[in-house]
């Protein structure tokens, strides 16, 4: 019997899902748009930049990164342009995704990506320590982010660092977010909003429900998570949420509306940061973001 319910979903059934979606054509046609102008996202160049000269400094060599989950590529090209030396592995489970990374680079000639089709817990069972592993857009794909958090922090070096950016919080289930989305939104987005609110208020049937992007519709519980990662021996040394995708514009818009329904996490090794180091960090963060944001404590 197919499942209905999120409850009852395995991280079997969730990865079955990104396999099948992420290898629709229509969906993967939308990531090879993700290279336009129109969209900004400034916050990976600000957020990276200050991660990885703080663990250049720190480790005292050039990196060795993950882009996890990343589709394609947009996280690893942020991060060979802040680390210049910065050699990445760049995992999906999705060939068809990794075809858009691979093309972008040979365009582009852009070298040190490479690229390995595998899932996130298999690459992380048999993968080698990193100084750096980001999640982009990832852990509202897994019903555990938790466990996929801890298989990843098993293989960070001594001083590693984990990333998360881009996942929705649950203010995206707030009436003014969704009033606001609506208002900016383009005629086929505003389509799309509307089959998400029907979707959404139809939760319990089987006919919309969509496993691989449960969570990108009731956002994740981002303060749960920061309190949990505690016991899998991480630090939370940057909790911030922010508003993202589209325009420049579009963006300062919302944050003046404090539309923060994105989160991020910089995750360290218990005990690896000291203070000082963690507030340089978020000073760095906060100086170069160019719209405003949210620390949270
Ligand atoms: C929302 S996209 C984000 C892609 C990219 N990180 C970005 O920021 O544009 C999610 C990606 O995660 C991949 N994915 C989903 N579940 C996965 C898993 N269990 N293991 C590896 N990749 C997975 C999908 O194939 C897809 O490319």
């Amino acid at each position: 019997m197919a499942v209905e319910k999120w409850e009852d979903c395995t991280e079997e059934d969730i990865l079955q899902a990104n396999i099948e979606k992420y290898d629709n054509d229509h969906i993967v046609d939308f990531y090879k748009g993700l290279e336009e102008p129109r969209y900004a996202y400034i916050e990976y160049e600000v957020v990276f930049k200050a991660v990885t000269e703080m663990l250049e400094k720190k480790i005292g060599r050039s990196l060795q990164a993950v882009d996890l989950c990343g589709g394609a590529g947009r996280a690893a090209f942020v991060l060979r342009a802040c680390s210049p030396d910065c050699r990445v592995a760049l995992v999906d489970l999705s060939e068809k995704m990794l075809a858009i990374a691979r093309d972008r680079m040979s365009k582009q000639n852009i070298e040190g990506i490479d690229l390995i089709q595998a899932d996130a817990f298999s690459f992380l069972d048999s993968a080698d320590k990193y100084d750096l592993i980001v999640l982009s857009s990832a852990i509202h794909h897994f019903k555990e982010p938790l466990n996929l958090l801890q298989s990843a922090a098993a293989r960070l070096s001594e001083n590693g660092i984990i990333i998360t950016i881009a996942d929705p919080t649950t203010m995206i289930k707030s009436k003014r977010y969704e009033i606001f989305r609506f208002l900016i939104a383009s005629g086929y987005h505003k389509k799309e909003i509307i089959k998400q609110m029907f979707s959404r208020s139809n939760k319990d049937s089987s006919l919309d429900f969509d496993m691989a992007e449960y969570q990108t519709y009731m956002g994740m519980d981002d303060q749960e998570l920061v309190r949990n990662v505690r016991d899998i021996g991480l630090s939370p040394l940057v909790h911030f949420r922010y508003p993202a995708g589209g325009e420049l514009g579009k963006i300062r818009i919302m944050s003046y509306f404090g539309l923060y329904w994105a989160f991020g996490l910089i995750l360290g090794k218990s005990g690896n940061y000291v203070p000082e180091e963690i507030d340089r960090l978020k000073q760095e963060i906060k100086e170069e973001m160019p719209y405003k944001f949210k620390y949270m404590e």
